[in-house]
């Protein structure tokens, strides 16, 4: 029913993982879309693909944690499509090297998963919010770890529930601009960096054992939402928390006694 035909999206880390799912249904939709993050092959894969679909496509390689490369991607977006619509702020993670149980977390793993996943998140919407002169919609891409326990990634948690926070008073503060900020909180996706990590048949059974709908999430759950947010047809929604996991917030325990109820 919605399109997003005329306007111009940004998504940060779009070139891969649930970013490319989200590039993809906003292409499908009608945007334009500029495309950034700091692998060049995945831009111009993206690119590809992207450009398959007959929108127009921009790539800016870009580090999300460098001031300035945050007012290229505004700039480059500006000189190429005139104005920006939307902006996703999608790219985030943290590294295997920088998590572990919060008795271990030194101050450089803090620094360098709360600075992706929440401070440069922050300064990437600021700059949006001040580039989006006749108004917009942007999309935060939290987690389902901000609203839960997370052994082994608890300041990955904090910084996305932080983001959450900040989702409520963007949309408190911008709203009389016209700018209307949400946030969507993916369950377990299926990305090709989680593939390394669910790398066996039981830990992916452990994982979908959490999940009412009995299976993992892949990007391509993610982006219609997303592009639903971005669309006028969301002109009423702002400061919403969505999450989209499957239904995974049950309890690990009752669900696998569920699941085994309906398969007996
Ligand atoms: N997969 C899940 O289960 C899951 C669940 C909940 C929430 N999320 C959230 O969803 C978003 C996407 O996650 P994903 O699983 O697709 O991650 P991923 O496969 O690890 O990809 C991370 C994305 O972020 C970009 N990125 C990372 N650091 C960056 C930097 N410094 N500058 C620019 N771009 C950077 C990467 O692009 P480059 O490497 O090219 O820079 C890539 O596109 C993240 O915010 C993540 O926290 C994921």
């Amino acid at each position: 029913m919605f399109s997003l035909a005329g306007k111009t999206v940004v998504v940060t880390g779009g070139g891969r993982g649930i970013g490319r799912g989200i590039s993809m249904a906003i292409a499908q939709c009608g945007a334009n879309v500029v495309v950034s993050g700091r692998s060049k092959e995945s831009l111009a894969d993206a690119r590809s693909e992207l450009e398959a679909l007959g929108v127009q496509v921009h790539t800016v390689a870009a580090d999300i944690t460098r001031a300035d490369d945050i007012a290229r991607i505004v700039s480059e977006t500006q000189e190429r499509f005139g104005a920006m619509d939307g902006w996703v702020n999608n790219a985030g993670s943290a590294s295997p090297d920088d998590i572990g149980p919060l008795l271990g977390v030194g101050e450089d793993q803090w620094d360098r998963v709360v600075d992706l996943n929440l401070k440069w998140t922050f300064f990437a919407a600021q700059a949006a919010a001040r580039a989006m002169t006749r108004g917009g919609s942007i999309v935060n891409i939290t987690s389902r770890s901000a609203s839960h326990p997370n052994p082994n990634t608890g300041h990955y948690g904090a910084a996305k529930a932080a983001v959450e926070n900040l989702t409520l008073t963007m949309a408190a503060e911008w709203g009389h601009l016209g700018i209307r900020v949400n946030a969507v909180a993916p369950g377990v996706v299926m990305t090709e960096e989680l593939a390394k990590v669910f790398n066996t048949e039981s830990r992916i059974r452990r994982q979908v054992e959490t999940v009412p709908l009995q299976r993992l999430g892949t990007p391509a759950d993610i982006g219609p939402l997303c592009a639903y947010l971005l669309s006028d047809e969301a002109s009423w929604t702002t400061g919403a928390l969505i999450a989209v996991n499957g239904g995974s917030p049950v309890p690990m325990g009752y669900l696998s006694y569920l699941h085994k109820v309906n398969s007996a």
